[in-house]
């Protein structure tokens, strides 16, 4: 009998962590979407659903050991939204719990983007989209972005894309482009047409915005 009560309260604790998963220990689903049938809820940070499909994940282990600011702005919905100034920082996992939660994250997926090149732009080609990005298309009104010298410029009411070619994955940055409905339903950003060519342009063009390129 003790032998049975030992192993029914071993079984029992060994498997509650186990089935849970360390996303839901540290009860990240509080604030971010972590399933794509959770569409009631109003959540307070973004959606994390397709993680896997988003986020390069060298990038999440290094965020979620060392947080940074990525919507200066914070985390809106509401499109008639008041910036806020005061943001709390994000909360900061050890290493070890960060590179559980990157693992956990990358199997988030709801896609399979097109495979798009990422081979780099050449210098005139860079010069032109940046200036469609800036004028053209206004891309910078809403999206903090470096200039050809390396400075931060740019609007806050967008995630910052100063670091988005080591944050995002190429492929999924073009599939945001060609089909933001396939992540998300209340869209804040306007929806471009953009020929093909130019799409895989942008995305190779946001693809060489690194933070080490800040002068
Ligand atoms: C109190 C609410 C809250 C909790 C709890 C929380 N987050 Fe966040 N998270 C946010 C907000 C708000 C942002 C947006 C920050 C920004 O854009 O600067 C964010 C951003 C992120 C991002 C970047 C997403 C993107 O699209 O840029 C990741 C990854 C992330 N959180 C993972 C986690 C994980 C993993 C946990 C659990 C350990 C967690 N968060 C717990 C509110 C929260
Ligand atoms: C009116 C403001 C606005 C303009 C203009 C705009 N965006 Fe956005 N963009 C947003 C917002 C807000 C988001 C966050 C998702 C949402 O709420 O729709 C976003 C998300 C993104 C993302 C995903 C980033 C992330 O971390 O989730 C990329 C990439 C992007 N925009 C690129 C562009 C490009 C390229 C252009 C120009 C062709 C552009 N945006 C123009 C507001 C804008």
């Amino acid at each position: 009998m003790k032998t049975l009560t030992t192993l029914i309260l071993s079984g029992l604790l060994l498997s509650t962590p186990a089935s849970a998963g360390v996303l839901e220990d540290k009860n990240c689903g509080s604030c971010h979407r972590l399933k794509a049938e959770e569409t009631e809820k109003g959540f307070t940070g973004p959606d994390l659903h397709y993680a896997g499909n988003k986020f390069q994940p060298e990038w999440l282990k290094h965020f979620l050991n060392n947080p940074e600011v990525i919507r200066p702005a914070g985390f809106v919905t509401d499109p008639g939204f008041l910036p806020k100034t005061d943001l709390p920082p994000h909360i900061s996992s050890s290493k070890e719990d960060a590179n559980a939660l990157a693992q956990e994250l990358m199997d988030l997926k709801i896609s399979a983007p097109t495979p798009v090149t990422s081979e780099p732009l050449s210098k005139g080609l860079r010069a032109r989209i940046k200036y469609q990005f800036e004028r053209t298309f206004g891309c910078i009104s809403c999206h903090q972005s470096l200039n050809l010298a390396g400075k931060i410029r740019g609007g806050i009411s967008g995630p910052s894309l100063v670091n988005a070619g080591n944050r995002l994955q190429a492929d999924w940055v073009a599939d945001w482009l060609k089909a933001p409905e396939t992540y998300t339903a209340k869209r804040r950003m306007p929806r471009y047409k953009m020929e093909p060519d130019t799409l895989d342009q942008f995305t190779r063009f946001l693809m060489t915005l690194k933070k080490e390129n800040i002068k």
